[in-house]
């Protein structure tokens, strides 16, 4: 028997994997005549508490970034209204292809963090439910191969059927607690990627000279992150790195910053090594000392990136800016969740 008669989906999606995941959901749900509504949170503000059905399933489906939900998410979780409905937290992680195996990501403590506030909100928690996707951190490696995007989507529709299944007749699935020791072991470094490593690579991102301001980035980023500068998109802090602007620019024009990254590095750790030896007794732990280095990086980062910002209106040495990044390189390509006419209807895996 049927556990529910209405789901409300929130989702957040950078590259088109957790809205794939939610569109699978809200059409298993439709199978079994249980009304689904789904939300993209990043268009909306938390509903208000008599907004929502007390008697309603409600999921949140967001990409993991570092070990954790994206801030973005996370905020709309944490001013999400008290009630007492039934939740299930699901995730879309890194997922790869090894031969017909599909290698999982990590969720750090997106689950165990949020599952908490809700739970203090009053929420019942009946599933925790990771799905490994095509990963879409396209500035740290290149983007999957067509086979491999089309068997991740493939075996994780299946997954969806499974688990929607379980959770809409015995309204329990609680998959991702085997992985809580490696979840629990990486939540420092989930603590210092929210705190510290999401500044650094929201100035990772730079338009190259391909750039023709049409600015679609700017008015399309989730978080408004992107704004105009010297007549050129400029990425801010507010950036979440979701992928959603470098993966589709309509002129491939969005490179990751490769180079300024090399240059940061090699200008910074000398300086800071000469500073802390001769001028600054930090008389610090070495833990505190390698937090007071990333710092330093930061701050010397985003004086690089105006610099670098200013260069790349000049054609020449944008092009040579350019030719540093990874990302340029056509073969590294870039990544978007594919419809499911591309796999579905007997396409070749
Ligand atoms: C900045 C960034 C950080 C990421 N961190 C993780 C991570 O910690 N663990 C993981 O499994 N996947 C990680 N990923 C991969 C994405 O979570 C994954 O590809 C997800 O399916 C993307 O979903 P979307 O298309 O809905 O945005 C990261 C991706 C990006 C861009
Ligand atoms: S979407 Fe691409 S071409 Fe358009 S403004 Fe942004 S970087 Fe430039
Ligand atoms: S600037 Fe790009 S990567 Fe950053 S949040 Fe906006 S769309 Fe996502």
């Amino acid at each position: 028997m049927d556990h529910y008669k209405k789901t409300l989906i929130y989702f957040f999606s950078g590259t088109g994997n957790a809205r794939r995941i939610a569109s699978w959901f809200s059409e298993f749900a439709e199978t079994k005549k249980i009304e689904c509504q789904t939300f993209d949170l990043s268009k909306i503000s938390p509903p208000k508490k008599e907004e929502i059905d007390p008697s309603a399933l409600i999921v949140f489906i967001s990409p993991i970034h570092g070990f954790n939900y994206p801030k973005i998410t996370l905020d709309f979780i944490i001013n999400f209204p008290k009630g007492n409905n039934h939740v299930v937290l699901m995730n879309t992680r890194a997922g790869m292809k090894i031969g017909n195996w599909v290698t999982p990501g990590l969720t750090g403590i997106a689950f165990l963090f949020s599952a908490l506030i809700l739970k203090i909100k009053g929420y019942k928690i009946d599933g925790l439910i990771p799905f490994d996707m095509p990963s879409n951190w396209i500035s740290i490696h290149p983007s999957l191969n067509d086979n491999t995007v089309r068997f991740l989507h493939l075996k994780n529709h299946e997954k969806v059927q499974r688990h929607a299944a379980k959770i809409f007749s015995y309204g329990k699935d609680f998959v991702a607690l085997k992985d809580i020791i490696q979840d629990l072991l990486i939540s420092p470094v989930s603590i210092g990627y929210f705190l510290i490593g999401r500044f650094l690579f929201a100035k990772s991102f730079y338009a190259s000279p391909a750039c023709n301001n049409c600015e679609s980035c700017i008015k399309n980023c989730p978080v408004n992150a992107i704004k105009s500068l010297q007549g050129r998109p400029y990425w801010t802090f507010d950036c979440e790195s979701c992928m959603k602007c470098m993966n589709t620019c309509p002129h491939n024009a969005i490179e990751t910053a490769h180079g300024l990254f090399l240059m940061t590095g090699i200008l910074s750790a000398p300086v800071f090594g000469f500073l802390s030896t001769h001028f600054i007794d930090l008389g610090i732990s070495e833990f505190f000392q390698n937090i007071v280095s990333t710092v330093f990086f930061l701050i010397v980062l985003w004086g690089l990136y105006h610099i670098q910002h200013r260069m790349l209106v000049n054609g020449k040495l944008g092009t040579i800016i350019t030719a540093f990044s990874l990302t340029h390189f056509k073969k590294w390509g870039r990544y978007k969740s594919i419809p499911d006419s591309k796999w579905k209807n007997g396409t070749e895996i």
